[in-house]
């Protein structure tokens, strides 16, 4: 909430230029890192091995999103690896409030996400037990959609508590943040934006960042 940050999506990336495609990003504040398990969503990427291999060779610190079932038992290792911020979906969470302590513990910033479809309310009371909450824009588990209009009344609901509270929390937002779509998100309370084919789809990512930030800030 004190200011804008780009977090480019590697989903969008090179999977086998990793190194490369980190170098065309240094504006970036985090990189964002999709792990997907083919059951929580309908997709697969990669996990703690690979990731593990980013974060020894990323100059920039890691904002891991877990699209996975059963995170109390895979979240943890994310942290350990060296993540700057691990993210789990509430919706495949039995235990979310302990889970996001576990993850600070370790010394992570702990974030949790919601699908579209998925109601912000019960998150309201324990809002500073989480570091981030993402909001989806879109349904989780590919990139290249249509950004969701219709999920901007929740980070509204979330950004008005945390003002009223004086909350620290980041919101974040994730799927088909472009130029024309970020100023809506920023609008709403968002303060992290993930942009994956908006930056690496881009001739020069870096300046694709720098658009994103200055659109954010209109
Ligand atoms: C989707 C992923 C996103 C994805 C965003 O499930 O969580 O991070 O990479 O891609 P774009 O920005 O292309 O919508
Ligand atoms: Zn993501």
């Amino acid at each position: 909430t004190d200011s804008i940050r780009i977090n480019p999506s590697i989903l969008a990336a090179d999977f086998a230029n990793m190194q490369a495609e980190l170098a065309r990003i240094a504006a970036a504040d985090f990189v964002h890192v999709d792990v997907m398990d083919n059951h929580f969503v309908p997709n697969l990427t990669f996990g703690p091995q690979m990731v593990g291999r980013i974060q020894d060779t990323s100059p920039i610190p890691l904002d891991v999103h877990l699209m996975i079932d059963e995170p109390e038992r895979w979240a943890p290792a994310y942290a350990e690896l060296g993540a700057a911020s691990v993210t789990f979906h509430l919706e495949a969470s039995s235990e979310p409030v302990a889970l996001a302590r576990r993850l600070r513990a370790i010394g992570a910033r702990a974030g949790v996400a919601v699908k579209p479809g998925t109601q912000v309310e019960g998150l309201l009371d324990v809002l500073d037990e989480f570091d981030q909450i993402l909001v989806m824009t879109v349904e989780p588990g590919f990139g290249g959609q249509s950004f969701m209009p219709e999920t901007m009344p929740k980070l509204r609901l979330l950004a008005d508590e945390a003002r009223r509270r004086g909350s620290a929390v980041w919101l974040q937002v994730d799927g088909g943040i472009a130029e024309s779509t970020i100023a809506q998100a920023a609008a709403a309370g968002a303060d992290t934006f993930v942009a994956g084919s908006a930056v690496f789809g881009a001739q020069d990512p870096d300046a694709a960042i720098a658009g994103l930030r200055f659109a954010a800030a209109q």
